[in-house]
Order: structure tokens, then C-alpha cells, then sequence
């Protein structure tokens, strides 16, 4: 993997069509690189933006351009299975669960991948996208385009790699406390008559196995880490007003040791020819021009990339997000330039 490029800022701002319209115009001009546009936001609409069903399974776009919405609860099933099933088994290895059956019920139905939190699900996901070393990736992809929820999600999505282990344990041992409660409720005269757990070494084994996996994890989760900090590029959209500019300094606030800002697109500017004879139109433009200048003196030392709002097409479909592209890169934007921002 060579570039991460991730868009976020305030919702409704373009994030999803700039992605989209990003992924798209570097799959023309990099035909030899493979592309992965994936979104990150719960409520997914790059079916809509490409006028074409995505979902949950790699889909191919273009010759060399692939999207996935990815289904976070399938995947946190899948990929937390072997963990819950060895803490499901740790667990029933207390004597107190045979004496009564309903506590192993209580261990099947509390301990799933429904009560992982939502951010920790996507967070894993995008970790699986992004672990070079996991071999059981169906496609090794060049340029990741990650299309991402608004600010606060956003920031969830890169701190979890960082805090997985402490997450994990942490929700192993909620697990773990609320089996103990539910001993002390059901089984308070049992307790003094039997040992917590039955066989000692069995316990033990599961126990180093479980270490073993949270190891894996902590290591997967530096590497990751890594990873973003090398060749992760953070993009921020904004429209020229007060409310989305606020949110993309914040979004530089809470996002920089974990992934550098290389650019800052503004979008959906009223175009000159519409503002000269309407006059809700030319008053919309001159706040936009004072925004923009405002703009300018915060982030004028990135990349900025200018759009104007279409009107003449809507950014929906490949045409239309070609369309975009022009309009938010230019006609003659280089890959480079696209890809490494910072260096023009
Ligand atoms: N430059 C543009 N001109 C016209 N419409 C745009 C432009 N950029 C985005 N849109 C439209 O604005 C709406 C919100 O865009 P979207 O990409 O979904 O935003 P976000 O992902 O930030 O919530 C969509 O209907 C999209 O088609
Ligand atoms: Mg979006």
C-alpha cells in the first residue's frame, strides 16, 4: 500500500462525492494501480454515488477501481469470534455455571459482537483494510480513498487503533464482572462450597491463549498506527460558512498526532456568472468570499482545492463524478499532485 487518503469534515459538506470523485479520477490516471474507495460512515451512500449497488462485498467499479460499504457488525463477528468463544469457554469453566444452568445461558447471549461498541467495530474494519500483513485479503490495493464520518467518529476511527488492547481488555473484563454479579445474585450459597474454577490448568492454558491473542492485537494495532502516521494523507471539506470552518479546525485539532492534514478542500462555491444577476446569489457569494479568505489565513499553508456548486450536472454516476473531479482538481492535476498534495 502506497497512500491513504482519508476526507473528513462536517456532514453534508461533499466528503462522500470528493472521495468518490478522488478515487475515480486516480483510477484514470493510475490504470496500473489498484484502488479501494470504502466508506466509513454508517449511513453509506456510495451505492448512490456511483449509481450502482456496493454493500458489504468488494465491488468492482472500474478496471482497476473497487468500493465496499463495509456491514461493521458482520465483520466484528467474524473477526472477534475466536476471542468470545475463548472467553465464553474461560468462563464456563467456573463450577458454579453447572450448578446452575442459567448462568450459561447468561454467558451466550451477553458475551457477542452485538455489545461491541459501533466505533470499535468500524475501527476494525479499517484496520483489516489497512494490515498490510493480513493475508487473507482477497485483493492487495495501492491507494485506499476512505470516505469518513464527520469530526467526532472521525477521530474514534484513529484512536482505537492505538487504544485496542486497553478496549479489549477492558470490555473482556466488563464481561468478566458481569458474570461475577450474576454469580453473586444466583449463586450466593454455592460460593462457599466450590472452588471459582474447576480445572486449574485448563484455565491457565486459556488463559496465556487469550494473552497471546490481545498480543496480536496490540501488535496489530502499532503497526496500524504506523501505517496511518507514514503514508495516511488527511484531506478536510469544507463549504465557505461559519459552521463547517469551525469544524475543520477542530478536526485538524483532534486528528493531528495521529495523521497529517495535506489539504483542504472548499466546496460548493457560488459560481461568479450566477452571482452577478441575482442577488440572493451575490449576497450568498460575498459571504463565501469573506469565508474563503478566512480559510485562507488558517490552513494557507496546505493544499487548498477550490469547487464550485454544479448545477449543470449532478456529481452522481461515473460521468458525474468525472464531471467533479474536473471541477474540484482541474483538468490537468497530475497524479502526484493528487496523491501528494503537500510537495506542489
Ligand atoms: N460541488 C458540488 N456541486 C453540487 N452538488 C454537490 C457538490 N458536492 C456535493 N454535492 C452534493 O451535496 C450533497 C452532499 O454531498 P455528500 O458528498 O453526500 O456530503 P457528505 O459526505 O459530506 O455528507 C449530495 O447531494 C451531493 O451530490
Ligand atoms: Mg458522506
Amino acid at each position: 500500500m502506497e497512500r491513504i487518503i482519508v476526507l473528513g469534515g462536517k456532514g453534508g459538506v461533499g466528503k462522500s462525492s470528493i472521495s468518490a470523485a478522488t478515487a475515480v479520477r486516480l483510477s484514470t490516471l493510475l490504470p496500473e494501480k489498484r484502488i479501494l474507495i470504502i466508506s466509513f460512515d454508517m449511513a453509506h451512500n456510495l451505492s448512490d454515488l456511483f449509481d450502482t449497488e456496493i454493500g458489504n462485498e468488494l465491488t468492482q467499479l472500474t478496471q482497476n477501481l473497487w468500493g465496499i460499504e463495509p456491514d461493521a457488525n458482520a465483520f466484528a463477528e467474524e473477526y472477534t469470534k475466536e476471542l468470545i468463544d475463548k472467553l465464553k469457554t474461560l468462563m464456563k469453566q467456573m463450577p458454579i455455571v453447572g450448578f446452575i444452568p442459567q448462568i450459561e445461558e447468561y454467558i451466550d447471549t451477553t458475551f457477542t459482537a452485538d455489545s461491541i461498541p459501533l466505533a470499535l467495530k468500524n475501527a476494525m474494519f479499517f484496520q483489516k483494510i489497512l494490515d498490510a500483513e493480513d493475508l487473507t485479503q482477497q485483493i492487495q490495493f495501492d491507494i485506499v480513498v476512505a470516505d469518513f464520518p464527520p469530526t467526532g467518529n472521525m477521530v474514534a476511527l484513529f484512536e482505537i487503533p492505538e487504544d485496542q488492547v486497553k478496549i479489549v481488555l477492558k470490555y473482556s473484563l466488563n464481561f468478566y464482572n458481569s458474570i461475577k454479579g450474576a454469580m453473586r445474585n444466583v449463586g450466593k450459597m454455592f460460593r462457599k462450597f466450590v472452588a471459582p474454577f474447576s480445572d486449574e490448568k485448563k484455565r491457565r492454558e486459556l488463559g496465556v491463549e487469550i494473552v497471546n491473542m490481545v498480543q496480536d492485537l496490540e501488535e496489530r494495532g502499532e503497526r496500524i498506527s504506523q501505517l496511518i502516521h507514514d503514508i495516511g494523507s488527511l484531506r478536510l471539506v469544507t463549504i465557505a460558512e461559519k459552521p463547517s470552518f469551525e469544524e475543520i479546525k477542530r478536526a485538524r485539532d483532534l486528528t493531528s498526532k495521529y495523521i497529517d492534514l495535506d489539504a483542504v478542500h472548499i466546496n460548493m462555491l457560488t459560481p461568479k456568472k450566477y452571482a452577478d444577476n441575482c442577488d440572493f446569489c451575490h449576497k450568498l457569494r460575498a459571504t463565501q468570499l469573506r469565508y474563503n479568505e478566512e480559510i485562507r489565513n488558517e490552513f494557507g499553508k496546505l493544499r487548498i482545492w477550490k469547487s464550485k456548486k454544479l448545477v449543470d450536472k449532478e456529481p452522481i454516476g461515473l460521468d458525474g463524478l468525472i464531471y467533479l473531479a474536473n471541477e474540484v482538481y482541474g483538468k490537468v492535476a497530475s497524479a502526484k499532485e493528487i496523491l501528494y498534495p503537500k510537495s506542489y
